[in-house]
């Protein structure tokens, strides 16, 4: 296989485009027509391969599917309107009411609320544990255990654990490690090869490019025997290792409607291709923020993975080389401090979302976790002190100075 960067600009092949276009066409079309009666019987019946509603699949969506496939080495991808579709896409397959997922705190805000205000009122219990305390993990997960479910850093507490450790205790007991590994994508992170079995994406951030649109991705590694979980017993003894992608496809996905629109799968195809540089700029410029941080007298904290003071550096190294990411934290005196401080910048945009190509800050408290007691917020790690900062790809100097004045504010 060629480089990642390769892959991501050329896919599997140039196929043949009848005009030549060095760009997958975008196929903007919900329905497609077939030749008779029989033709488009035998594509409902899944009996011949075929696009038939973009709901379902979509050619344009298809090639962003094998692009993400090929720099996986999964075995299959599926694309989803949101990253959090793409979590309550494979949860929703795997687990139900009655059943059990094992969790932690320190997740995304509104993961958190998809599990505590959406998902447990149907009836699916959660239990948070601390990754790093493998104890505690081992302990909590029992035979209604469908899914082991962390994020690869997370946001915002940027805890980084071992995840292959945690892989090696799901398994034990028979159940999938399901990862989020949105802040790194597959070029900082091969999933497959630390075992993870499903890795869940929101592409909206690195992938798309420069934040154009929102977007998902499910990403079956094909490491997990799907004979082990209840929900896709009969279907593993179908059609073997493809039960969950196939579920997905054929109930799951298609029923709740979570498609990537043709239009925005096209942009973050386009987005893929500037990958590897995006990443590499915005690690190197996150680690030289974090770095001027922490010699600022006004900073009490700095919480980046790439610092030598980082509590888990050992693992981030190991599990990370090419680079962790584009988010830090910074801690101020007070949250009135970091409203000022917020308020006073002039190139860094007081914004949600990140790994943009421009430099986002944020208080998290106040906004993401904003519907949160003071005690959650807490068992969350998310201070009232702290602000997040997605660096992006400027010129580091600039961002810099931006951050001086508005410190110097203060
Ligand atoms: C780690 C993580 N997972 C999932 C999501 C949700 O992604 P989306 O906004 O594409 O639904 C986010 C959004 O910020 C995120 O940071």
């Amino acid at each position: 296989m060629k480089g990642f960067a390769t892959t991501a600009i050329h896919g599997a092949s140039q196929r043949g485009d009848p005009h030549g276009a060095l760009r997958p066409p975008l196929y903007d079309s919900a329905a497609f027509g077939f030749a008779d009666s029989q033709q488009i019987q035998l594509a409902f019946e899944g009996r011949k391969p075929a696009h038939v509603y973009s709901r379902l699949s979509n050619p344009t969506v298809e090639a962003f599917e094998q692009r993400i496939w090929l720099l996986s080495g999964a075995l299959g991808v599926i694309a989803v309107s949101s990253g959090m579709a793409a979590i309550s896409n494979v949860l929703m397959a795997l687990a139900g009411a009655g059943s059990h997922i094992v969790t932690t705190r320190n997740v995304f805000g509104n993961t958190y609320s998809l599990f505590e205000q959406t998902f447990k009122p149907w009836g699916l219990e959660v239990t948070y544990v601390d990754m790093a305390d493998h104890n505690a993990l081992a302990a909590a997960i029992h035979d209604q255990t469908r899914a082991v479910f962390l994020e690869v850093i997370t946001n915002p507490q940027l805890q980084v654990v071992d995840i292959p450790e945690i892989a090696h205790i799901a398994h034990e007991r028979g159940v999938p490690l399901v990862l989020d590994g949105t802040l790194t994508t597959p070029y900082l992170f091969r999933s497959k090869d630390h075992g993870v079995d499903v890795e869940v994406i929101s592409s909206t951030k690195y992938i798309s490019g420069g934040a154009t649109t929102i977007g998902g991705l499910i990403v079956d590694n094909g490491s997990f025997d799907w004979k082990l979980n209840p929900k896709l017993q009969a279907q593993a003894k179908r059609v073997g290792p493809g039960a969950l992608l196939s579920t997905l496809r054929s109930e799951v996905y298609r029923n709740l409607g979570a498609c990537l629109s043709p239009h925005n799968a096209f942009l973050q195809t386009l987005g893929l291709e500037t990958l590897t540089l995006r990443i590499d700029k915005s690690c190197a410029n996150a680690l030289t923020v974090a770095l001027w941080l922490q010699k600022h007298s006004r900073v009490a904290a700095v919480n980046y993975p790439g610092l030598d003071n980082f509590p888990e550096r050992e693992i981030a190294q190991r599990l990370f080389p090419r680079g962790v990411g584009g988010i830090l934290t910074l801690d101020l005196a007070s949250r009135e401090q970091c409203f000022a401080f917020q308020d006073a910048l002039k190139l860094v945009q007081r914004a949600t979302n990140v790994n943009d190509n421009k430099t986002l800050v944020l208080h998290p408290a106040s906004t993401i976790y904003c519907e949160y007691s003071p005690n959650q917020k807490a068992s969350m790690g998310v201070r009232d002190t702290m602000l997040r900062l997605s660096v992006g790809i400027e010129d580091v100097e600039d961002i810099i100075e931006d951050i001086e004045q508005g410190l110097a504010t203060l």
